[in-house]
């Protein structure tokens, strides 16, 4: 793992872990619907805002931690909830969990993980987010709630833009499924990479956990992923949060906003605090980017709830900009997959460590010295305007 020192940068990361992972988990993470367009704007639409020099600023004492949902965090990243990131490396949700406590910033895990509650909350300390995917089994939905609540995670989110599944070419072609399908080509893409067969084989956890041996009648490994396929609820709507929150008795977190009538409507119907996301580009391909709607929303929600911002950050920069915009916090995705998938924990660590370095070294080169103060005039915003009722 001592090559991880030499990785500087979040696409480095990604293109060790390219090599480390097979084909169709490395790719089940690099992939957005149909075209992926909006994958490619969520990155590109950050290039293209320019940040403001400022010099001769007393630059000790800097600071990069604020809050996250009333709790302080090192820096405003977050980790997104991401299924199977137990496939990019063995243990994989565990791994991540341990590397967020210890940097001091939130874990989300999801509905989808291949480790369960549980195993997270039995390896860390720190409470963490459980994400939730509202599927028709209700029954099974509430038992999922109760047991995110028996493991004192201490927020849920509430994933709302995933009713039904945007297509992802790549998935198809190779085959992917949760447990591995033993096909020939399947066999042959693990064969590439025998450390990670060999991690694999060195744990019990291969499949959905927070699903396996908790839904009603007896499905085998085999049948569980057309089951989960076909339980996402298309049904779900606003008055869902209110028994979720009912349910939970903690915040909740609404997560998949892309509009700000969505935004004011999440808030009426009980959300604590909203994630502006287009599921990094995974869903609706042709949606915009996160970063050109952010301030939209900031203007309709902004001074009345926190709102979040996730899907193309992959740089200290990119976090500083949404912060600009006025985000009070960003998740990460895919940088903490491919950290996984390169190396563990301590590729994730390593991942955290990128971004709070860039982010601390982007922010005193602005002249700021806080992250709170970080603002508008920190940014050239003609690409991507503000709104006129701005809360800051
Ligand atoms: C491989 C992968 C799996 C994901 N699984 C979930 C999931 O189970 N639940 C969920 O709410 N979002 C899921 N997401 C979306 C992420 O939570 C997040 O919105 C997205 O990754 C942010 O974009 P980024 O990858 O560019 O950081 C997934 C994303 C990826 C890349």
């Amino acid at each position: 793992m001592a090559a991880l020192d030499k990785i500087l940068t979040v696409d480095e990361m990604k293109q060790k872990a390219r090599r480390s992972v097979p084909k169709m988990f490395f790719e089940y993470a690099d992939s957005g619907s149909y075209t992926e367009g909006t994958y490619r704007d969520n990155e590109s639409d950050f290039n293209r805002i320019k940040l403001r020099q400022k010099v001769a600023v007393n630059l000790e004492g800097r600071n990069l931690s604020t809050e996250m949902l009333g709790k302080a965090v090192t820096m405003p990243v977050a980790i997104a909830p991401a299924a199977t990131g137990g496939m990019q490396i063995a243990d994989g949700e565990i791994k991540a969990a341990k590397a967020a406590e210890a940097y001091g910033i939130p874990f989300t895990l999801s509905t989808m993980a291949v480790c369960s509650i549980e195993d997270i909350a039995e390896n860390t300390s720190a409470p963490f987010w459980f994400q939730l995917y509202v599927m028709r089994d209700r029954g099974f939905i509430e038992r999922l709630i109760d047991r995110a609540k028996a493991a004192e995670c201490s927020a849920l989110v509430l994933t709302m833009d995933l009713q039904i599944l945007g297509q992802r070419h790549k998935d198809i072609h190779n085959g992917l499924s949760t447990p591995p399908k033993f096909t020939p080509y399947s066999i042959w893409q693990m064969m590439q990479h025998p450390i990670w067969c060999a991690r694999m084989l060195g744990t019990r956890r291969h499949t959905f956990r927070n699903i396996v041996g908790h839904v009603d009648g007896d499905h085998d490994l085999a049948s569980l992923s057309a089951w989960t396929a076909s339980q996402f609820d298309p049904t779900l709507n606003w008055a869902d949060i209110a028994w979720v929150k009912q349910r939970f008795g903690g915040p909740v977190i609404v997560k998949g906003v892309l509009d700000p009538d969505d935004a004011q409507a999440a808030l009426d119907h009980g959300a604590d605090a909203i994630i502006v996301s287009n599921h990094g580009g995974r869903q609706l391909d042709g949606a915009p980017s996160t970063i050109r709607v952010l301030p939209e929303i900031i203007e309709r929600v902004g001074h009345k709830t926190e709102v979040y911002l996730d899907s193309g950050i992959r740089s200290g920069q990119d976090v500083l900009k949404a912060m600009a915009y006025g985000a009070k916090g960003t998740f990460i995705g895919r940088p903490m997959l491919y950290g996984l998938g390169a190396g563990g924990e301590a590729g994730v660590t390593r991942v955290l460590d990128i971004i709070a370095k860039e982010l601390d070294t982007t922010m005193a080169l602005c002249g700021e010295r806080d992250i709170l103060n970080v603002g508008l005039h920190n940014i050239y915003s003609n690409d991507i305007p503000p709104r006129n009722a701005y809360p800051r």
